[in-house]
C-alpha cells in the first residue's frame, strides 16, 4: 500500500550539507539565565576576595577574619571514625535522603539532652547537606509567587536570597533588639496583605551577633499562632556561647512544633564545615514537605559522613565546649584590642563573630566597603563590610575570630598602624 509508513527508513530526509560546513555550525547559542538569576545582586564580598586572593598570591600574609570557616580541626576520634567508614566498602552506595535513622537518633538525643525538647527522629527530623542546603530548599517548599517572608536586618545573605530564589517576597526588620524586633513582627502582620507566611530568625545572629532569652521563642509561638505566620530558625550557633550563656532552643519552646522548625549544623561547634551535616527538626508536615523537595534534588549524604556525625554528636562534647572557650579567649582578644584603639565594641555573647561599628572619622569619610578595601589593601588584615548583609549593615564590620590569638594581637598592630598612616594622610 502506497500510504503505509515505512518503518526502516530514515525518519527525516539525510541533510544535503555537511553540518560541520555550513553556517550555522559554529554559531553559539546565546546563554539566557533565568530571571531568579538576574535577580540576585553581585557578591557583595566579590572585591574583598579578588584583592585577598591577588595579595595572597604576591606573597602577602594577610590575617583573614573575613569568613565564620572554622580554622581548627574536629576531634581526632571523628576522623579517625571516617577513615574506617570510608574503608567499610557497605558504605559507598547512596545513602538515605533524610539522613540514616541512628544519625536522626542522635540528633533527638541531644536535643532532649541540651534544652529537655522530645523530637521523634522519624517525621521531626531531617538530615541536610549543611544546613544552608537545608534552608533554602525549607524555603523553597514553602514559598512561592506573592508569598512574604520576615527577615533580620542585617541579613546572612541566604535568609534574604533563600526566599527570593524561591520567587518570594521579603520585609526586613531591624535585628539589634529582640522586643523590638518582635513589635515589628507583630505591626507587620497587622498592616500587611496577604499577610506573611513565614517568619525566619537566627539567633545568636550572624552578622550582629545579636542574642536572645528563652522567653523571645515564647513570644514568638504566640505571634505565629496569632498570625498564623510559619517559623524558620536558623541556630546554627547553638554550640558557641561564652560567659555561661546558653543559646535557647527554639524547640524548648511549648508548641514550636506546631509553628515551626529550627536548623542546627556541624560546621561551626564541632570544626566540621566542609564536611555538610545539618539538621532540620520540629513540625513533621514542614519537614515531609522538605524531604519531598530533597528526594528530587538529592541522594542524601556520604554514609560515612554520617557515621562520624553520629560519634560527634555521641562523643565529643567537651570538644565542642573547648572550642567555646578557645572563640571567648580570641574575643576577649579582639574585642580589647579594638577598644584600645578607640572603637566602639560590645563583646558578643555568642557566635563567631564580633561585629563593631566603624569609628566615626571613617564613617563620615568613606563607605563600609571602601573602609574594609583599605584595611585589606593597606593593613593585610581582611574583615566583611557590614554593607554585604545589607543596608543595615552599613558602618559595621564583621571580624570571625577564625584567627589564634597571636595573630588577633597581629592584626590589631596591623590595624592601628594602617589607621595612623590613613589619618596622617588625610590631615
Ligand atoms: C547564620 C548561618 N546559617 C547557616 C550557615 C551555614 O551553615 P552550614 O555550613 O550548616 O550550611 C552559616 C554559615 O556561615 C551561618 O552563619
Amino acid at each position: 500500500m502506497s500510504d503505509a509508513i515505512n518503518l526502516d527508513g530514515p525518519a527525516i530526509e539525510s541533510p544535503s550539507v555537511d553540518p560541520a560546513e555550513s553556517a550555522t555550525a559554529k554559531q553559539s547559542v546565546p546563554v539566557k539565565v533565568a530571571g531568579r538569576v538576574d535577580r540576585l545582586p553581585p557578591y557583595m564580598f566579590g572585591r574583598i576576595n579578588a584583592m585577598l586572593y591577588q595579595k595572597r598570591r604576591d606573597g602577602s600574609d594577610v590575617i583573614d577574619l573575613g569568613m565564620g570557616n572554622p580554622s581548627d580541626p574536629p576531634d581526632p576520634i571523628v576522623v579517625a571514625k571516617l577513615a574506617e567508614a570510608a574503608a567499610d566498602e557497605r558504605n559507598h552506595g547512596y545513602s538515605k535522603s533524610n539522613g540514616i535513622a541512628n544519625l536522626r537518633r542522635e540528633v533527638a538525643s541531644k536535643y532532649y539532652r541540651k534544652y529537655g525538647a522530645r523530637l521523634d527522629p522519624e517525621s521531626e527530623i531531617i538530615a541536610c547537606l549543611g544546613s544552608k542546603e537545608g534552608f533554602s530548599h525549607m524555603c523553597l517548599a514553602l514559598m512561592g509567587p506573592g508569598d512574604t517572608a520576615m527577615i533580620p536586618a542585617p541579613y546572612f545573605p541566604i535568609h534574604m536570597y533563600g526566599v527570593i530564589l524561591a520567587s518570594g517576597n521579603v520585609v526586613s526588620l531591624d535585628v539589634a533588639d529582640p522586643d523590638k524586633f518582635l513589635s515589628n513582627v507583630a505591626y507587620t502582620c497587622e498592616n500587611l496583605t496577604p499577610r506573611p507566611k513565614v517568619l525566619i530568625v537566627n539567633y545568636p545572629h550572624n552578622p550582629s551577633s545579636a542574642t536572645i532569652d528563652p522567653s523571645f521563642f515564647v513570644e514568638v509561638v504566640r505571634l505565629a499562632r496569632k498570625y498564623q505566620f510559619m517559623v524558620l530558625h536558623d541556630f546554627a550557633y547553638a554550640d558557641i556561647a561564652f560567659d555561661g550563656y546558653q543559646p535557647p532552643s527554639f524547640l524548648a519552646v511549648d508548641g514550636a512544633k506546631e509553628v515551626g522548625v529550627e536548623f542546627t549544623t556541624m560546621s561551626k561547634g564541632y570544626n566540621m564545615a566542609g564536611w555538610r551535616v545539618g539538621f532540620c527538626a520540629g513540625n513533621a508536615e514542614m519537614i515531609r514537605a522538605l524531604g519531598t523537595i530533597k528526594g528530587y534534588y538529592d541522594y542524601g549524604m556520604f554514609q560515612a559522613i554520617q557515621i562520624a556525625a553520629i560519634v560527634a554528636l555521641r562523643e565529643t562534647e567537651a570538644a565542642v565546649e573547648a572550642q567555646s572557650v578557645v572563640y571567648q579567649k580570641r574575643r576577649d582578644v579582639l574585642v580589647n584590642g579594638l577598644r584600645r584603639l578607640g572603637w566602639k565594641v560590645t563583646p558578643p555573647k555568642a557566635g563567631m563573630f564580633v561585629w563593631a561599628e566603624v569609628p566615626e572619622q571613617w564613617r563620615k569619610a568613606m563607605s563600609t566597603m571602601d573602609f574594609a578595601m583599605m584595611l585589606l589593601e593597606q593593613g593585610d588584615v581582611a574583615v566583611s563590610p557590614g554593607s554585604g548583609f545589607g543596608p543595615a549593615g552599613e558602618g559595621y564590620l564583621r571580624l570571625a575570630l577564625v584567627e589564634n590569638q597571636q595573630r588577633l594581637r597581629q592584626a590589631i598592630r596591623q590595624i592601628g598602624r594602617c589607621l595612623e598612616k590613613a589619618s596622617a594622610a588625610q590631615a
